[in-house]
């Protein structure tokens, strides 16, 4: 099964480019870091900040996509370039980011030169779901956290096919439904998505069955579901504690939306957290 809503782009847009409430959000993640994503913990004594856990969730996904010296790697939905600078950190790839809020291309610009990476790193405004790349372009491609936000999954797989060399290794890292889904669990979903501008939830099972209907062999799938679900309370709690200063900036009704939604993804037993990666054919 599959939820979300078929809007089109623009309020995952607005989320991320920010204004008011969801700007002063953004500024508590770049606290954490810069990634935009979950964090992993080991277990419940892993005392990890979110900094450190949210770079062991790039790491794993690094050795997922198995990068190779020279390789042209795409990231879909790069955020504000984290993730992509400790991949050409560790591996002498060159890669694309593209995202789909203007400012996040801006930061990671910006961030690529100064850490020195300008030279092996472009980002650019794109869709997703209509990519501006010619077919065959690159080796490899990630999406950390970023398909759930597209409209139309099939398509922005499609597309990720299309602009893949054969055999090209593709990782995901991506929230998965766990069926069945109550009534109560169908209400946080519903929830989340208004709140997170998020379109394509499913199961795990439909998602395999999307990739390989693109051509896509899955290789490896990690349930890592335990270990990111701490994230979503930390957030909550650090949210919480700017909740004035972040009222001044939204109204208190949207403030204490995003801070129960943030918390839902850690106490609704109906999300899961997936890694997944996969094999163009
Ligand atoms: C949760 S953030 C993850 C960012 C980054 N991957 C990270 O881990 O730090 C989701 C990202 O997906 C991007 N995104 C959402 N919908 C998109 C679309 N249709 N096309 C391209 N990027 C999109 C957002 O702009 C944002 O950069």
């Amino acid at each position: 099964m599959t939820v979300g809503s078929p809007d089109m782009n623009n309020d995952v847009a607005n989320f991320y480019n920010g204004s008011g409430t969801v700007r002063v959000a953004g500024k508590i993640r770049d606290r954490w870091g810069g990634n935009l994503h979950n964090g992993y913990w080991h277990d419940d004594a892993d005392d990890a900040p979110p900094e450190v856990a949210t770079e062991r969730l790039t790491d794993l996904m690094i050795d997922l996509l198995e990068p190779r010296p020279g390789q042209n790697v795409l990231d879909i939905g790069c955020g504000i370039g984290k993730p992509a600078f400790r991949l050409l950190r560790a591996h002498a790839v060159r890669l694309v980011g593209i995202t789909i809020s203007e400012s996040q291309v801006e930061q990671a610009r910006v961030g690529a030169a100064e850490a020195g990476l300008a030279d092996r790193a472009t980002f650019e405004y794109a869709d997703a779901m209509r990519l501006p790349f010619p077919d065959d372009s690159f080796d490899a491609a990630w999406a950390l956290e970023s398909m759930f936000h597209v409209p139309d999954r099939d398509r922005a797989l499609a597309e990720a096919a299309r602009v893949l060399r054969p055999k090209s290794r593709l990782a995901l890292a991506d929230f998965v439904l766990r069926t069945p889904i109550s009534e109560a669990g169908m209400q946080v979903v519903d929830r989340i998505c208004e709140t997170f501008g998020v379109h394509s939830f499913s199961s795990l099972d439909d998602y395999l069955a999307q990739l390989s209907s693109h051509g896509f062999t899955a290789l490896d799938i990690r349930d890592i579901s335990d270990n990111v679900a701490r994230t979503g309370t930390l957030l909550a709690d650090a949210w919480e504690s700017v909740r004035e200063q972040l009222v001044e900036n939204g109204n208190s009704a949207e403030v204490d939306a995003m801070i129960s939604a943030t918390r839902d993804f850690t106490s609704t037993p109906e999300f899961g957290y997936v890694l997944i990666s996969a094999t163009l054919d």
